[in-house]
């Protein structure tokens, strides 16, 4: 890769390319990747996990997604095991002497992996990643469960992304078949153990967490500068993706949302498929992935690079409540409060029926992370505050959304780097 002073001195070599490139070409060079964290830090969360059962059996499904950037992990799965293999099982069972972590992989196909890419072999490689020492085909998973539960009798569900009743949960379905062969075996639900211990951000994971932020900020002043009215929604979403590669995310944490005019009173409007109206705003939420964390900041843009007064009107109220909210979150804070504030202050506005969701969510591994939001937030946990008013008869939709970190004596705003200001908004959109 050619260094920064290469690149500039190439560029100013030839002034005829310098006027032939669009402005949104790469002018920096881009950040590499992340990388998973050292296996011992999978292990540490292993072994909290394990501390918090006490005994027993737990069976973790590896259940992530293929979509058009390849297959992610499911976060219960990657926050254990820094492994991003389809198919995968974790077994913990933090009674047994010798080996209390297992890994199954499911077999390899030569064939099927010449068109979808090789997977990993098991090995001292594998084992070195994972940190898992015990690591086999999943052929084995049914016999080493019952010579498990030779020595415990209770099985723990640790993960529910699909809720009680999902019917998708295929640790149900081994527990059945076992509990049906082994009479005296019991089922315990302790999927609150995995939120408690994702929702409190490790320094490192926040420092993944900052990158995915830094890559979205540039990714909001490339949609500023890009937006006016006749420009694609479409192409501000190629910018945005641009950015993002730059900084050093492979994906984007959730699909893009560009969506202008009505558009931008669908809350999660995916098809970016209109031209950017004259008078019209842009409301722009999105979210890099680095390392497998996503980010999430929206910000509102008037296409013409400055608000009307009712648009003004409606982005005051919206950020009003977005800082009082903000100025709120501390440890001990129950995010419901938080989010009454939030319905208080619009309502006293007159926009109560116009703010249709919740204040905001954790945020992580996935983009509406894990987290107990019943109990009081505590220091290292990360919520976005993403209040919203919007009017469709109006076609006048507006959402601000931030990430804020929670800290042992009040709160720090990670994505602090993004203008929220309308003015300071207006600022960032003027092509100067
Ligand atoms: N980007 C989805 C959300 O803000 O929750
Ligand atoms: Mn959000
Ligand atoms: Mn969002």
């Amino acid at each position: 890769m050619p260094s920064r002073n290469r690149c500039t001195a190439l560029v100013l070599a030839s002034a005829a390319l310098v006027l032939t490139l669009p402005r949104s070409l790469p002018a920096d060079e881009p950040i590499p990747p992340a990388r998973p964290f050292e296996p011992m830090v999978y292990q540490a969360r292993r072994a909290k996990l394990m501390k918090a059962l006490g005994g027993g059996i737990a069976v973790l499904y590896a259940r992530g997604e293929e979509d058009a950037d390849g297959y992610r992990q499911d976060a219960d799965f990657y926050y254990l095991t820094g492994l991003n293999d389809a198919g995968a099982v974790l077994v913990l069972s933090p009674e047994e002497r010798a080996f209390k972590e297992r890994l199954f992989l499911k077999p390899r196909d030569p064939d099927d992996e010449r068109w979808t890419g090789v997977r990993p072999d098991i090995g001292d490689s594998l084992r070195r990643t994972t940190g898992i020492e015990r690591i086999s085909r999943t052929s084995a998973l049914g016999g080493s469960m019952m010579g498990l539960l030779q020595t415990t009798g209770t099985l723990y569900l640790i993960s529910d992304p699909g809720g009680p009743d999902s019917p998708d949960r295929p640790e149900m379905e081994l527990y059945g078949k076992l509990s049906s062969k082994l009479p005296g075996v019991s089922i315990k639900n302790r999927t609150d153990l995995l939120p408690a211990l994702r929702s409190v951000k490790e320094p490192r994971e926040l420092d993944y967490m900052e990158k995915a932020i830094a890559a979205t900020v540039s990714a909001q002043h490339a949609a500023a500068q890009a937006i006016r009215p006749g420009v694609e929604e479409n192409w501000v979403a190629g910018l945005i993706d641009l950015e993002f590669k730059r900084g050093g995310a492979v994906r984007p944490g959730f699909p893009p949302i560009v969506g202008s005019g009505r558009n931008s009173t669908i809350l999660h409007y995916p098809e970016h498929n209109q031209t950017i109206a004259a008078g019209s705003l842009v409301v722009v939420d999105i979210g890099s992935d680095y390392g497998h964390y996503s980010a999430d900041i929206t910000r509102t843009y008037p296409a013409d690079g400055h608000f009307t007064p009712e648009q003004r009107k409606v982005y005051d109220v919206v950020l009003r409540a977005q800082q009082t909210c903000m100025d709120m979150i501390k440890p001990g804070v129950y995010f419901d409060d938080v989010h009454r504030k939030a319905e208080e202050i619009i309502r006293a506005a007159g926009y109560r029926d116009y703010f249709i969701h919740g204040l905001g969510h954790f945020v992580g591994l996935d983009v509406h992370d894990s987290g107990l939001y019943r109990k009081p937030l505590q220091a290292g946990m990360v919520v976005t505050i993403e209040p919203g008013i919007y009017i469709p008869e109006k076609s006048l939709g507006v959402r601000i959304e931030d990430e804020v970190l929670v800290t042992q004596n009040g709160h720090r705003l990670l994505t602090a780097a993004l203008p929220r200001d309308p003015d300071a908004v207006e600022r960032m959109m003027r092509k100067e």
